[in-house]
């Protein structure tokens, strides 16, 4: 049994959704589904008793204790979070809440419950935290990619808040013992992605005529990994990972973002041409750069590869090719998403479970 935070969400579902499709460890997933959590996205599991959901919040100390208690997990796994970087340059107070005060309660918790774990299950035992590489901050064009020794030099409150929580897992591991893992991915793409971020983003705006929005001038460069990669990296950092170790992971797949929307337009235009017969290319609309928007970021993913033998299955252009597909064949899922329906998922889910 595996407990996980945040699994409602997009790499959450993913994860879920793949890891009980490989193997028969239970999964007790405990999500506050905040706007961002979709039950929808982990449908297929409504009658697999593998999968035990539990709304709540990760910072509420009881609820965790009494779940730990329960179903005596052998890892925890938090991918729970305020993710979105524009919505925190808006309203930075719940990035705190969740992702700093939320993931010290979350610590807190687990803290007490491995403390009282025999020695075995203790030794067993990991906590593993699932952050970014927006952590280590801006590079310029030529700079080498992070390494997991690269410096903390986060620029949003976003990444500001991600970075104070990846110290207090640090922390929980030199001070008390814990046994932590770290992970720093680079942006990730694939089914379940929240369309506010910029892949979902344009491929819905696109289908539906609207204008696709490109910050600045679209040359920040970022590095992208298949979200079902990201959740192979996890499983083997849980794996074999070694104790208070961080590894960064990415696809070596560095784009600028208006590469990745040309690239997203003439896959629509081969795959669903637009009726008049003009390219989606003609949709592209640039706005006001974002503040403080970092330039690059780049990851150096050797660690996790030479250490644990890791690489991304997918190259970026199979895997946006999957991942335009699946917005194509999903309509509906980005629909309700986007006239608020996911939310009534919830309602149904505990109409049908009462
Ligand atoms: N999306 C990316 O490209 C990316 C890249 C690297 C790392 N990450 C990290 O991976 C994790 C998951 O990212 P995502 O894109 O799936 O995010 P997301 O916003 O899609 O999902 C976050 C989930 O956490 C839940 N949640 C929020 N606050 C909670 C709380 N207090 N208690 C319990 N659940 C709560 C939400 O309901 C939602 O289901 C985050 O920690 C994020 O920082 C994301």
């Amino acid at each position: 049994m595996i407990l996980v935070t945040g699994g409602a969400g997009f790499i959450g579902s993913n994860f879920v959704l793949d890891w009980l499709a490989q193997n028969d460890e239970s999964v007790v997933n405990l999500d506050k589904l905040t706007y961002a959590g979709n039950l929808e996205n982990l449908a297929s599991l409504d009658a697999d008793p593998r999968h035990i959901f539990v709304q709540g919040d990760m910072g509420d100390a009881a609820l965790v204790a009494s779940l730990l208690a329960q179903h005596q997990p052998r890892a925890v796994l938090n991918f729970a979070a305020e993710s979105h970087v524009d919505r925190s340059i808006h309203g930075p107070e719940d990035f705190i809440q969740t992702n700093i005060v939320g993931t010290f309660h979350l610590l807190e918790a687990v803290r007490a419950y491995w403390g009282q774990l025999s020695a075995d299950k203790k030794a067993e035992f990991r906590f593993l935290h699932v952050s970014t590489d927006e952590v280590y901050g801006s590079l310029g064009p030529t700079d080498d990619a992070f390494t997991e020794e690269h410096r903390y030099q986060p620029n949003s409150p976003y990444s500001a808040s991600k970075a104070a929580s990846d110290h207090l897992v640090r922390a929980y591991h030199h001070t008390y013992g814990l046994p932590v893992l770290t992970t720093n991915c680079s942006n990730n793409y694939g089914p379940y992605h929240f369309p506010e971020k910029l892949i979902p983003l344009l491929i819905v705006n696109a289908l539906a005529g609207k204008a696709l929005p490109v910050y600045g001038d679209g040359q920040q460069v970022r590095d992208w990994l298949y979200v079902k990669d990201h959740c192979s990296a996890i499983r083997r950092v849980l794996d074999a990972g070694r104790v208070g170790e961080v590894y960064n992971v990415g696809g070596w797949n560095e784009k600028a973002n208006i590469e990745i929307v040309h690239t997203v337009c003439a896959l629509l235009d081969e795959l669903r041409p637009r009726a008049d017969g003009v390219a989606y290319q003609s949709q592209i609309s640039y706005v006001t750069d974002r503040p403080g928007h970092d330039r690059r970021y780049a990851i150096d993913a050797r660690k996790i590869q030479s250490e644990l033998g890791w690489k991304p299955a997918e190259t970026f252009d199979s895997g946006i090719r999957k991942t335009v597909q699946w917005y194509l064949d999903n309509p509906g899922w980005a629909e309700r998403v986007q006239s608020g329906a996911y939310r009534e998922w919830v309602k149904t889910q505990y109409q049908t479970a009462a």
